[in-house]
């Protein structure tokens, strides 16, 4: 019978891939003849950061983890390469299904193919522009070597198709990440701090933050101001902002005394708790980019503190807006944000919680 893997590494892989091993599941239950094993690469090791979100997602404990952890770029992905081969080597695969842009996808990629084990992309096509991203390159060098293309958007496959990929290789199917969310949504869950503490957060009103990319959050000096600017600009309207914190993000904290009356740091949340906070929020301010889509299908105000988007549907339909990484911008968005006052939302086509049933429609042609 014919093995796929299902490739995690970081954060935001689980939910991705979870909405492709749960259509899988449901397959195989009606006697598809396939069988999948999740690959965890262990870039990401925190309980809050994986195991949890396993938990919360219901997404089968990885068969293999590799427990890389942390390094440079190079450690990273040279650890990965190293451990995944060594897998195939003994126990090869048919097809590895890689989803985003993190190290992970990149070095297994990579590996799979020179193994000669075909690749397909989930999330394929989408492109910022930003070579100062570690992610732009992963998403443009996975996108090169991949066999099979999933798409969240038309524009991405037009992309794919206008760089010379074959079409019938490329396939819109909407978002995994968005079936995941709309599937997790009636048990979104408040954090103990809602429910324990002597006052509720979660009856007041707050904005969520969440900043981890490098360029935001490496300068102890450049944080501190841009969350003073968020801090005061919320205050206007008494608004909380409640900030749970990346690791990364945490030492740049530590070298810092900031601290502001209606700022509270927590650490990384589970996947049910962090959305349950953002979907009873009053917005969201971040630099991410997974959750510039969730905000939108959620209908949440989003700010994100980046010059540039992979996803400019959360833009251009969506509650996105993008302030570029100036501090002088953050005071009109934020108190815009807090006032209440923001612009209509419309949601991608075929973000509607179908794309894994979709994927494995085509994984069924591909591998059958
Ligand atoms: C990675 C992804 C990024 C994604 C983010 C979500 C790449 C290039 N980047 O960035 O696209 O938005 O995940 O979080 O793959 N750390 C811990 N505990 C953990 C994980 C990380 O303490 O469980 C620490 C590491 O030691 C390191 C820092 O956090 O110091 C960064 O981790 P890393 O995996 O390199 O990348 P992220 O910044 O998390």
């Amino acid at each position: 019978m014919k093995l796929i893997d299902l490739i995690v590494g970081a954060r935001p892989n689980f939910m991705k891939i979870a909405a492709v091993s749960r259509a899988l599941d449901s397959e195989i239950a009606s006697g598809l003849p396939l069988r999948y094993r999740v690959v965890h690469t262990g870039q990401h090791y925190d309980k809050a950061m994986s195991s949890q979100i396993f938990t919360d997602l219901d997404l089968p404990e990885p068969e293999i983890n590799f427990g890389v952890g942390s390094g440079t770029q190079a450690e990273q992905t040279g650890n990965i390469m190293v451990a995944y081969e060594r897998l195939l080597s003994k126990t090869p695969s048919n097809l590895c299904i890689v989803v985003g842009d993190v190290n992970s996808t990149l070095s297994c990629a990579i590996t799979a193919r020179k193994c000669g084990v075909p690749v397909a992309h989930v999330e394929a096509g989408i492109r910022s522009g930003d070579w100062s991203m570690p992610e732009e390159i992963n998403r443009v060098a996975t996108d090169s070597i991949s066999n099979y293309f999933f798409t969240t958007t038309s524009d991405a496959k037009q992309r794919l198709v206008d760089q010379g990929f074959n079409s019938n290789s490329v396939f819109f199917v909407g978002n995994t990440m968005i079936d995941t969310l709309l599937r997790c949504q009636e048990r979104f869950t408040p954090p103990e701090f809602c429910t324990g503490a002597p006052e509720s957060w979660s009856d007041k009103k707050y904005i969520v933050l969440t900043m981890h990319r490098p360029s935001n959050v490496q300068d102890a000096e450049a944080l501190s101001e841009r969350l003073d600017a968020i801090c005061l600009s919320a205050e206007k309207s008494n608004c909380h902002v409640i900030f749970p914190m990346h690791p990364r993000t945490r030492i740049a904290m530590a070298q810092t005394s900031f601290d502001r009356a209606n700022l509270k740091i927590i650490d990384p949340l589970g996947y049910l708790e962090f959305n349950f906070l953002v979907n009873n929020s009053v917005g969201v301010v971040t630099d991410s980019g997974g959750i510039t889509e969730e905000t939108t299908v959620l209908g949440i105000p989003c700010i994100t503190l980046r010059d540039n988007t992979e996803r400019p549907e959360t833009v251009e339909l969506g509650t996105n807006e993008l302030i570029g990484t100036d501090v002088k911008n953050i005071p009109f968005w934020v108190e815009k944000m807090c006032s209440g006052d923001w612009k209509k939302s419309e949601i991608p086509d075929l973000w509607d919680g179908g794309a894994g049933v979709r994927i494995v429609k085509h994984l069924k042609e591909i591998l059958l």
